[in-house]
């Protein structure tokens, strides 16, 4: 077991009806007054703006809305809201949405008491010292944003795709009411539940001095997730499910399953999912579902252990992948109609990282070899 440092200052409200509640606990604060990060549509269907909504007028609680946060969400927005708070601030930023909501209200609330660009605060050429409390209500549980320190946004003018972390960067509150999630569209449930077992994987797959207990943990949540997806896509509202998936995804990647690993988790899926997501748009989760079976079948090559112990316990990789491929999620790049003349363009985006990787380093020659695997 290694050495670590880790906390988390995010107050978790879990259950049905706790949505009611984000009223009460942000003028528990004194805040007077707030802004609102929302998506599209789904605010609506699900009830959650209703809820939030009737929420903050009965404790008095002032608001303005910014509504529109896209899928892979996108550093003008960040910017266009920050720019509203110069002239209109506010106290506390409430994301009601999925992480791309949360990612945004997090990057909002450290820019607004930036006196800067968001962006140096992405790239890390300047750190963040201050930034607006953020207390949200998640409804669309699978990053985890929602209970760490992690924000991800793109730039499509530098064509990049960055996550950027701050111990700052955690909500002070969390609202998880499964039954705001009942709305989810089926591939929003199977790509949010295969990016919570791709945070798994992704610390699974770090090493081999992987301490006992870690292992086990793993293998507890890949095993609910695989237990929630099915149940969830033949009843959407089925709330045992619900509830489990949800708790499961935050606890999959607030950095509690990173305690004792040697480099917290490896991350390269994610790096080459991200190329995906900035050059077609890939939701999160196929980003994932595509690259993370060839980088665990590149890298197996050179180190088998950590592959021989999930095929023992869980599944072999072909097995995941049909498995993947059984809930309608994409296991290849054609699939979501990338030509494959396009390969050296994802290839170079994610090289510009500089190697990346911790099970096995990759430079851009492996980086090329598990694109052609996923292609
Ligand atoms: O836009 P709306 O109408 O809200 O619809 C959303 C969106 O279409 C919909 N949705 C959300 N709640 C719903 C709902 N539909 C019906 N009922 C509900 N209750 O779901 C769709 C996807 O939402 P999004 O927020 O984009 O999904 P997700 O939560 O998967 O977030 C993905 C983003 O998070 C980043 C990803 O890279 C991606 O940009 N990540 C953030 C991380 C973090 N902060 O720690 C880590 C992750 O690895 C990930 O990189
Ligand atoms: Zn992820």
């Amino acid at each position: 077991m290694n050495n670590f440092t880790w906390f988390i200052p995010t107050i978790v409200m879990f259950g049905k009806g706790t949505a009611t509640k984000i009223g009460d606990q942000i003028a528990g604060i004194g805040a007077k007054k707030i802004m609102l990060i929302m998506g599209g549509q789904s605010v609506f269907k699900s009830g959650a703006y209703e809820q939030v909504a009737e929420s903050l007028k009965r404790n008095k609680i002032e608001f303005i809305e910014m509504t529109g946060v896209k899928s892979n969400p996108r550093v003008e927005f960040v910017r266009e809201a920050i720019a509203r708070l110069a002239v209109t601030p506010v106290d506390v930023i409430v994301p009601v949405g999925g992480g791309s909501v949360y990612d945004t209200a997090k990057a909002i609330a450290a820019g607004a008491k930036y006196n800067g660009d968001i962006w140096d605060l992405v790239k890390g050429k300047a750190s963040i010292s201050k930034t607006l409390p953020v207390m949200g209500v998640v409804t669309a549980s699978a990053t985890s944003s929602e209970m760490n320190n992690i924000a991800v946004i793109s730039n499509h003018e530098t064509e990049e795709k960055l996550s950027f972390t701050s111990p700052l960067l955690y909500p002070r509150l969390s609202i998880i009411d499964p039954e705001l999630q009942y709305t989810l569209p089926e591939r929003q449930t199977v790509a949010g539940g295969i990016d919570a077992m791709a945070h798994v994987m992704e610390r699974y797959f770090e090493g081999n001095e992987i301490p006992e207990l870690l292992w086990d943990q793993h293998e507890v949540f890949l095993r609910s997730m695989l237990r929630c997806i099915p149940r969830l896509r033949a009843n959407p509202r089925d709330y045992d499910a619900r509830a489990e998936y949800a708790w499961t995804a935050a606890l999959c990647h607030n950095g509690s399953l990173s305690c004792g690993l040697k480099n917290r988790g490896d991350f390269s899926s994610h790096k080459l999912g991200h190329a995906l997501s900035l050059f077609y748009d890939t939701p999160h989760g196929d980003s994932l579902s595509i690259m993370m079976p060839a980088w665990i079948e590149y890298v197996s090559k050179f180190n088998p252990l950590p592959l021989e112990r999930f095929t023992k316990n869980i599944m072999g990789l072909d097995e995941l992948r049909s498995t993947f491929r059984s809930w309608g999620a994409p296991v290849t790049l054609r699939e979501i109609k990338v030509p494959e003349c396009d390969i050296e363009r994802i290839v170079d985006n994610v090289a510009k990282l500089g190697p990346i990787g911790t099970f096995k380093i990759l430079e851009r020659e492996d980086i090329i070899e598990i694109t052609k695997i996923s292609w």
